[in-house]
């Protein structure tokens, strides 16, 4: 029997809700088919939103969507996706399959959609080929409520007041898509372009410097050397998992081997090492923690399915998916103090994706309903708790988070193993053990995944499975599975 000790009174950080964060570019069917079909679709909408991928996102509470990129940031003209849709430019998406962009979806349909579903916009401006007035007039065109040329403009084109506007990115991958820059040529333009983003009024930007790629330390020293807290209130960080680190072969989305699927977890756990070093390099420059870590893209990186666009980026999602996702939601929190953000790639038919669409057609990922179960630890405090460990090929079989909110303590557990099920006995300190309700996301077999056809194969269910004896929680939790449990 494995222990996990609570100590329910020990508070050690707040879990901003932003941590459960989504990213949506234009790449593939992620923006257009997923997430826009347009008004004159058959598929039902509401202004062009397809109404079934919008309620999903509802029910999950999305706390935070980044837009527009991703690489694709780095190539936005934000004029040619306003007024006039017949009139919008027509372009060529250049680094995602090389299709049209009819920019039919631009500032007013993202900005709309963030507040239909309150949800925080993140906008990702162009710092790599966009100029300095280009980003300023975009931030005084949303945020700005007064007269003058953007406001006006804006208003001419719908909208009358600005929306606001919190998180504002300056430039995606700036060491690669995004300009291929050296750290501190970056840091300059990253100076110069912040400084024309004005807070309008009562808006107040949070803005983003665009950190390292994974293992960069090279780049966040460099970085933070520049840049100060009073106009930088956080930076980024990409990590992707990636089988083996093999680029060229990253091993199909389902069809992989018990080895593939450990080392998978191994990969993904290398996160808490590159977040740990990168928060140690930040806090030799900023000792009082003033700048935040946001990971703005993670997730897993597989094969593009067989017979889909290479640059789509399209991939099915299976347990292996759900195991990976609670797995980082556990680093994240339990980094907390200073993981100000994290946001999942993508939201909606791209990489390890929460929805995936086909048509009419539209099913919830295991992944979807990690991020279901892990709803509970938003705005919460994470308290201290420790388990016992276990791993395997260098990968742990289990992870845990606790959090208080409200009068109630919520624990997700994650059983990470193949082949065993785990009894784990819990012991909380200053909270006591009297109504327990819990959840399970489990499966048969790693590979399962939902279809078009069959939906509803990985799905929530109620969890039995325990006792409350002594005071304590005793869990019987099946192999391949992750459970949250509410306790009162
Ligand atoms: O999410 C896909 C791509 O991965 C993004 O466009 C880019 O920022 C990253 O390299």
């Amino acid at each position: 029997m494995k222990q996990l000790f609570i100590d329910a009174g020990n508070k050690q950080s707040h879990i901003s809700k932003n941590i459960f964060g989504h990213f949506s570019e234009h790449l593939g069917r992620c923006i257009y088919e997923g997430i826009y079909v347009g008004e004159n679709s058959k598929i039902p909408n509401k202004n062009g939103i397809r109404t079934d991928v919008f309620e999903a996102l509802k029910a999950l509470e999305v706390p935070v969507l980044r837009w527009p990129g991703g690489c694709f940031a780095d190539t936005y003209h934000w004029m040619d996706g306003i007024g006039e849709k017949s009139q919008r430019k027509k372009l060529v998406n250049v680094h995602w399959g090389g299709v049209t962009e009819d920019n039919s979806f631009g500032t007013h349909e993202f900005m709309n959609l963030c507040e239909e579903l309150g949800c925080e916009p993140y906008v990702a401006g162009n710092l790599g080929s966009g100029t300095v007035q280009e980003m300023a007039q975009w931030v005084e065109y949303m945020t700005f409520g007064g007269i003058s040329p953007m406001a006006d403009l804006r208003r001419k084109n719908g909208r009358e007041k600005p929306w606001k506007l919190k998180y504002f990115g300056i430039g995606n991958e700036n060491w690669g898509c995004g300009g291929n820059m050296r750290p501190q040529y970056y840091a300059d333009l990253y100076n110069q372009y912040q400084s024309f983003c004005r807070d309008y009024g009562d808006n107040q930007l949070f803005k983003v410097a665009c950190g390292p790629n994974a293992m960069d330390y090279n780049w966040t020293d460099e970085l933070l050397k520049t840049v100060r807290p009073w106009h930088t209130k956080a930076i980024s960080l990409h990590y992707y998992t990636v089988p083996y680190g093999n680029w060229e072969h990253k091993g199909d989305a389902v069809d992989f081997t018990d080895e593939e699927y450990y080392e998978t977890l191994r990969a993904a756990m290398q996160m808490e090492e590159i977040v740990t070093r990168h928060l140690e390099i930040m806090s030799r420059h900023d000792p009082k923690h003033e700048i935040g870590l946001i990971v703005d893209e993670w997730g897993n990186w597989f094969d593009v399915e067989k017979g889909t666009n290479p640059g789509f980026l399209y991939q099915q999602n299976t347990m292996r998916d759900a195991v990976t996702a609670a797995l980082n939601l556990d680093i994240f929190i339990s980094h907390s103090d200073r993981i100000v953000m994290a946001n999942i790639a993508q939201v909606v038919n791209v990489l390890q994706s929460v929805i995936l669409t086909e048509g009419e057609r539209m099913t919830k990922t295991p992944t979807y309903h990690v991020f279901d179960l892990y709803r509970r630890h938003m705005e919460g405090d994470r308290v201290y708790s420790t388990c016992d460990s276990v791993s395997y090929e260098n990968a742990p079989m289990l992870s845990h988070s606790a959090s208080v909110k409200d009068g109630k303590l919520s624990l997700t557990v994650t059983n990470a193993s193949l082949t065993d099920a785990q009894e784990i006995e819990v012991s909380v300190k200053d909270f006591a053990v009297n109504k327990v309700k819990a959840e399970i996301l489990t499966a048969p077999d790693v590979r399962e995944h939902n279809t078009f056809d069959s939906p509803e194969t990985v799905k929530l269910a109620d969890f039995t499975d325990y006792e409350i004896s002594g005071g304590k929680l005793k869990i019987k939790l099946p192999k391949c599975s992750v459970a949250a449990f509410t306790i009162e």
